[in-house]
């Protein structure tokens, strides 16, 4: 897998997500940001908790709805994970989350598509129910940098 490149998945299980997410774990390299869509339910924080996993995490990892983010060390480097989905722009940029975003870490931001504009490149991973309760479509594209 080459996160660079624009690639489907399909899964069947959140099992099947586990395991990508692992992959894609494999693939990421200190800096790089992955923003997440995908509806409530979608599979957002399942496939989190796996990159994390990857990452070398051990705490449990749980959406940080209420605290913002969270901050975990991984075993390379420290992990950010986001959740932006109550949060205003002025709320966003009020964190001084382009620390985090430009730090050596890897950030992980679900509902990126609340964010406002962000002026380096990320992955996005977009997160779609398929036709049974447990399949599940991802799509990872490369956004590039807004300037
Ligand atoms: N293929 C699948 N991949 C991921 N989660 C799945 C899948 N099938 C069923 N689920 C279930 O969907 C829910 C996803 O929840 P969660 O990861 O918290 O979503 P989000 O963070 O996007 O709101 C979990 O209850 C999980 O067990
Ligand atoms: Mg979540």
């Amino acid at each position: 897998m080459r996160l660079t490149e624009a690639s489907s998945f399909f899964s069947q299980s959140p099992e099947e997500t586990e395991a990508l997410g692992h992959r894609i774990a494999r693939e990421l390299i200190p800096g790089t940001i992955v923003g997440f869509e995908g509806n409530l339910g979608a599979g957002k924080t399942t496939l989190i908790q796996a990159i994390c996993q990857g990452l070398g995490v051990k705490e449990h990892v749980l959406s940080p709805t209420f605290v913002i983010m969270h901050v975990y060390q991984g075993t390379k480097f420290p992990v950010y994970h986001f959740d932006l989905y109550r949060l205003s722009h002025k709320e966003i940029n009020d964190l001084g989350w382009e620390d985090y975003l430009f730090d050596q870490g890897i950030s992980l931001i679900e509902w990126i598509d609340r964010a406002p504009p962000i002026n380096v490149p990320y992955i996005k991973i977009k997160i779609d129910y398929g036709d049974e309760p447990n399949s599940r479509k991802f799509e990872i594209e490369r956004i590039p940098s807004k300037n």
